[in-house]
């Protein structure tokens, strides 16, 4: 009965299943050491100026954070040249994709993206009572702007470039993305998610800050959760021109940032050090893990992020299961309607070689 007090486009929504990682965490209780490698997180911690300076922040919880972030803004409007007014910060990206979508999104207005790909647009764009259009990948799992763009007409209000992607792991030429940019239509408000986009290792590399800096018009979304391992702390930001971003200051709740997470993302951009060992590292695990399972027979993407999408050429439910049994959580791809693939994160030179260990172990047995 309650059900029918919801709202329409709630009750539209796929129910709630609790994914891997919550599993985990309740038989966290059990057992000891569970490896979690099923939502990409930084592996090592959050950086040592990170944890001092979140420290501090905790000794003023009873006094409300800065509504407007304005140290953290202006941080980044330094390190990217970017006026700091055209910043908005919040609780997560996951939390910035609801503004953007709340901020523009009509009933029937349409938001193209390509699939697989992260599921917070689907979500986001349906509670608004808009219409999610997806269009699917080229076949080497890129995100095909060219179908984009012929899926764009007059009700599109919105479309989402996710770069590097989630769950593939592929990017995109900046000049691909750039010529996309400038063809769009005036109705419609492109995003770039760039979650993933400081593990890009691609000398000359452009980003959505070269695009705004060229004064296209384009919504860039980040977040602090990937490199700067402050996934629990919950820190993201949009930046984009003032008239593009002016509507997500007006929906943001005040408080958007709490005063622990905005002390934290204030101390991880200033820890070089540790940024760079943790992106020397990731790359380090990343070769030896895509070659350890090339060499096992599976097919593995080249990735620029913090995780890995791998063909396993057999059904990865079972599989991920067998490795939840022995305390290791991935996700497997069924979600995406890619039921052979599997999604993996890199983790510490020590969880990866346990995750090996066991995948050897499980396949070899599956082909007794
Ligand atoms: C592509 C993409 N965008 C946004 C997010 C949300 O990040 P946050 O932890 O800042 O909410 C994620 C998280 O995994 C992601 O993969």
């Amino acid at each position: 009965m309650s059900e029918q007090l919801w709202r329409n486009t709630v009750r539209s929504l796929e129910p709630h299943i609790p994914g891997q990682a919550t599993k985990a965490a309740k038989q966290q209780l059990k057992a000891t050491n569970v490896i979690r490698l099923a939502t990409n997180e930084n592996p090592y911690g959050p950086s040592p100026k990170a944890i001092e300076a979140m420290q501090k922040a905790i000794q003023e919880g009873h006094l409300y954070p800065d509504p407007s972030c304005w140290e953290l803004r202006d941080k980044l409007g330094r390190l990217h040249g970017i006026d700091p007014e055209n910043y908005v910060i919040a609780n997560g990206a996951d939390n910035i994709i609801n503004l953007m979508i709340a901020s523009y999104i009509n009933p029937g207005d349409e938001v193209v993206y390509c699939a697989p790909t992260f599921s917070e647009y689907n979500k986001n764009t349906t509670i608004m009572g808009g219409i999610p259009v997806e269009v699917p990948t080229t076949t080497d799992h890129k995100f095909d702007l060219e179908a984009m763009f012929q899926a764009i007409n007059e009700k599109t209000k919105m479309v989402i470039i996710c770069n590097p992607n989630n769950p593939t792991g592929t990017i995109l030429d900046g000049d691909e993305i750039r010529g996309f940019l400038k063809r769009l239509p005036k109705h419609v408000v492109p995003i770039l998610d760039e979650a993933y986009v400081d593990f890009i290792d691609v000398n000359g590399y452009e980003t959505g800050i070269d695009f705004i800096k060229e004064g296209l018009p384009v919504i860039v979304l980040r977040t602090f959760s990937k490199l700067y391992g402050l996934a629990g702390m919950r820190v993201g930001y949009a930046v984009a021109n003032e008239e593009l971003i002016k509507p997500l200051h007006m929906v943001r709740e005040p408080f958007a940032c709490n005063r622990v997470a905005h002390g934290g993302a204030l101390g991880a951009l200033d820890d070089i050090d540790y940024k760079n060992k943790v992106l020397t590292r990731n790359k380090q695990e990343m070769k030896k893990l895509v070659t350890a399972l090339r060499n096992q027979g599976f097919e593995v993407e080249e990735s620029h992020t913090n995780f890995i999408f791998c063909d396993m050429k057999q059904d990865t439910t079972g599989i991920a299961n067998e490795l939840a049994e022995r305390g290791l959580i991935v996700r497997p791809a069924n979600i995406w309607d890619l039921p052979n693939y599997m999604r993996i994160s890199i983790g510490t030179p020590e969880q990866n070689d346990q995750l090996l260990k066991a995948l050897e172990e499980i396949t070899q047995t599956a082909q007794v």
